[in-house]
């Protein structure tokens, strides 16, 4: 048994890793064949990912897919904790599941993730959930195989959580969700510690895959027909700084941009370390989307530096103009928090001016949360409820005005869409264009998903556009 402390989770040095590939034990292959498997994922994309890695290793062990979660003999949540209501929502999921196992005996339960690396929730795991057969680290996935087969001959709760990052695995085995699209993590962890964040905490020390192995998987997806790499990392912008003297995310996106692959994103970027080698590659390279996520968090300096966000208004905004005026057809999205501990009237209205001056194409907002552990927890939250609730909501129509505006600038421009099927309600074909925009639209001819074709925009709406494809 592993549990976690932040204490450890808070280290951050020059230790070296090591880079293990990862093999099953052989004994365990297909060991529970005929038995039905049901992730359930919460979070961000690095989440959703580390599902593909889940599946497939729950794969090996011989389980398949179950289309609902009451047909699995296996139920595995794995766990974001982000904001509260992410957590509320894991804790809803598991008293459905205590019901659940009530019927069925032998179900089998577990909990991995984020929520796995947060001390407190291990002890409620230990002292008032013991139907949850096991918890599993986001440093731990690789033990997966061999937990889940003790928690099955043993009958004994396992915790396995590493508060610290341990080796580095390549070569896990991945099921991807969609045969066209795929993440590539390139970077592991967040070195940042924004006072809010609890990233830091359950993700470890930034550690970056090494180029070859990034390189690697990516020719293999090119082989297997992929149209579209995401680049994977709670801050890709430090790729490479805790291996390379000279190499960082400017020189793997131009590396990647060479090769034969259509569409290449990557996410999330800090504004502290875009440099403007990466600006230059992403305008000089056509598979290279114009499509940057560059979350602000707050357009107030003296918000931004109690969130420990190491630039101010103007030298984000200067990065903002930067990137519009370089890459062209760019689109920008970003995250906002409001109600920030002491954000007061008019730090909002900076954030307000700040959107007015952006003008996103896309934005993400949260009232904060606080979150146990985090610099921000022990900060008077001196903000009431009804006034973040307020705040959000003069945000949100913000925001949506400037969607719906810089969609309209698309009415009657052809642009590039990746077919991605058929919406039911719609009976449209749907896809995303090059900045990232989802077009519902129509064809004459039949369409293949995964192919990329021009459609021709006929209607602007604030979340979507509508076209048509000749
Ligand atoms: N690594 C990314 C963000 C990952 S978390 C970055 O720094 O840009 C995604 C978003 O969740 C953040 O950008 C932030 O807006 C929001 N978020 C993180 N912690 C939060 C908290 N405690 N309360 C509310 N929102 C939070
Ligand atoms: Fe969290 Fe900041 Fe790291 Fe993003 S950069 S994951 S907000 S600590
Ligand atoms: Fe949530 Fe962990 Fe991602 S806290 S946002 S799942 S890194």
């Amino acid at each position: 048994m592993h549990l976690p402390n932040y204490k450890d989770a808070r280290t951050r040095d020059k230790r070296e890793y090591k880079r293990v590939f990862f093999q099953i034990d052989n004994k365990l292959k297909n060991k529970y064949k005929g038995k039905k498997y049901f992730i359930k994922t919460y979070g961000c994309q690095m989440n959703e990912h580390d599902s593909e890695t889940i599946a497939a290793l729950l794969e090996e062990l011989g389980f398949t897919l179950a289309d609902s979660y009451l047909n699995a003999d296996l139920v595995l949540l794995n766990t974001c904790s982000i904001r509260e209501n992410a957590h509320n929502k894991a804790f809803g999921m598991l008293g459905r599941l205590k019901h659940l196992k009530q019927e069925k005996k032998n179900l089998i339960i577990g909990v991995c993730g984020c929520m796995a690396q947060e001390a407190t929730v291990v002890d409620e795991m230990l002292k008032d959930y013991k139907f949850v057969n096991f918890v599993l680290g986001t440093h731990n996935l690789y033990q997966l195989p061999n937990v889940i087969d003790e928690s099955i001959e043993k009958n004994v709760q396992q915790i396995e959580v590493f508060s610290r990052e341990g080796d580095l695995y390549e070569g896990l085995p991945v099921v991807r969700v969609s045969p066209f699209k795929a993440y590539v993590n390139i970077i592991y962890g967040c070195n940042k510690f924004c006072t809010y964040c609890i990233v830091p905490y359950t993700r470890g020390r930034e550690r970056s895959r090494a180029k070859e192995d990034i390189l690697r998987e990516i020719d293999d997806l090119i082989t297997d027909g992929y149209k579209e790499v995401t680049l994977l990392g709670q801050n890709v912008n430090a790729y490479g700084k805790d291996l390379y003297d000279d190499y960082n995310l400017g020189d793997l996106l131009e590396d990647i941009a060479k090769k034969d692959i259509p569409r290449i994103r990557f996410m999330t970027s800090h504004p502290w370390d875009f440099t403007d080698k990466m600006i230059e590659v992403v305008a000089k390279y056509p598979n290279i989307m114009p499509s940057i996520h560059l979350p602000v968090q707050s357009g107030s300096s003296r918000i931004l530096k109690l969130m420990g966000r190491r630039y101010s208004r103007e030298s984000y905004l200067e990065l903002f103009h930067k990137i519009k005026d370089t890459i062209p057809h760019v689109s920008v999205s970003t995250d906002i928090i409001v109600g920030f501990p002491g954000e007061t009237e008019d730090d909002f209205l900076q954030t307000i001016s700040l959107v007015e001056e952006c003008q996103y194409d896309n934005a993400f907002t949260f009232i904060f949360s606080s979150r146990d552990g985090t610099p921000a927890c022990k900060l008077e939250d001196n903000v009431s409820l009804s006034e973040k609730e307020e705040r959000l909501q003069r945000l949100n129509q913000v925001v949506n005005s400037y969607f719906l505006k810089n969609n309209k600038a698309l009415e009657g421009k052809c642009l590039k869409v990746l077919v991605e099927g058929v919406s039911e309600k719609k009976n449209m074909y749907y896809g995303y264009s090059e900045s990232n925009k989802l077009i519902n639209f129509t064809s004459a001819k039949d369409l293949k998903v995964g192919e990329i074709v021009e459609v021709e925009i006929t209607a602007a709406k604030t979340w979507s556009l509508d076209g048509n494809c000749k």
